[in-house]
């Protein structure tokens, strides 16, 4: 390639990423702190070599367009993809990429965080300290549920839900998970764990988190029908997509006590939160921040940066996402 390739990142990356990136492309940034609004991203995305997208940005069919012909790759600065059209890339002649691995072990880490925090009413007791109020230590205050030596059922168990069982392992948990796939023996013997029928799972499960992409079959996969087998002392965990949780349905169940609490990082209609659960005190919410470490946001810019430079060099990106774009 004799001239500099383009790239244009949607959100600024850490600077490392970014820095390796100038050393053979002319870059943009769109500095924006809530993101480019859709009609500014299709004009700014004209005639570039490759862009960085986040998963707030759709990519598909009109994007692509509005790219342009030399667009080479769109390499997402995230693990899931459920923003990317795959066979509107593929349909364009366009890689895609994300991060996957990089991101496992410190997205099971918030999992893990969230259960804690929920089970043992960390963010209720925080609350609580904070509004100033006279207390003194009580054999009744603020009970929640024990965490070690109960089940933790897990639900999508691919990289991410193995990593929280191999953290579940380590408190004693039974653990049991439900998958479209029977995991291999040495992983099922790694992790300890067992695999449950999805009803089985609901009712047999003192802990339940989410690890599954988001699809038109996992959308809504956890609304009333779904609290309804819950135990009531169990707590829900999500760390996937906003929209697997019929959110208003789960606000419903955690006021009635059908379950205990839940510990949410993602929301269905990000970044807006169902008004009802943040009147809630049984549920934990933070804004998406299952891999946000300094580690991990730098080797997620990282990666991102070497699915690019493939893609120009005319090499096979490491965790390209659409194979059959060449074929
Ligand atoms: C974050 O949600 C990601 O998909 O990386
Ligand atoms: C609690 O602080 C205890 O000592 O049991």
């Amino acid at each position: 390639m004799s001239e500099r390739p383009n790239v244009l990142i949607t959100r600024p990356v850490m600077s490392e990423a970014e820095k390796a990136l100038r050393e053979r492309c002319d870059v943009t940034v769109h500095e924006n702190e809530f993101g480019i609004p859709r009609p500014e991203l299709l004009e700014v995305v004209a005639g570039r070599d490759a862009l960085i997208t986040m998963l707030t940005e759709k990519v598909d069919a009109e994007l692509l367009a509005a790219a342009g012909p030399q667009l080479k790759i769109v390499a997402n600065h995230a693990v899931g993809f459920d923003n990317i059209n795959l066979a509107d890339c593929t349909a364009a002649g366009v890689m895609a990429t994300n991060t996957p691995e990089v991101l496992t072990e410190t997205t099971a880490d918030t999992a893990f965080a969230l259960l804690m925090s929920a089970a043992r009413r960390v963010g209720e007791g925080e609350r609580f300290l904070r509004s100033r109020q006279k207390w003194i230590w009580g054999p009744l205050m603020m009970m929640g549920q024990d965490v070690h030596h109960k089940t933790i059922g897990i639900v999508g168990f691919g990289r991410i839900g193995q990593a929280v069982a191999r953290r579940a392992k380590g408190f004693g948990m039974k653990v049991v998970y439900h998958d479209a796939v029977q995991l291999p023996p040495e992983v099922e013997a790694e992790t300890g764990a067992e695999r449950r029928e999805m009803d089985v799972l609901l009712a047999e499960a003192d802990f339940i988190s989410i690890h599954v992409n988001l699809t038109e079959e996992t959308r809504h996969l956890f609304g009333a029908e779904a609290f309804g087998k819950m135990k009531p002392t169990a707590v829900l965990v999500n760390t996937s997509r906003g929209p697997v949780v019929d959110e208003q349905a789960l606000a419903d169940a955690l006021k009635a006590g059908e379950i205990f609490a839940a510990g949410l990082d993602v929301f269905e209609r990000e970044p807006d939160v169902t008004e009802d659960l943040l009147q809630l005190e049984n549920v934990v919410i933070i804004p998406h921040l299952g891999s946000a470490t300094v580690d991990t946001r730098l080797a997620m810019g990282m990666l991102t940066v070497e699915n690019v430079f493939a893609a120009i060099d005319g090499k096979l990106p490491p965790t390209l996402l659409n194979p059959d774009v060449f074929e």
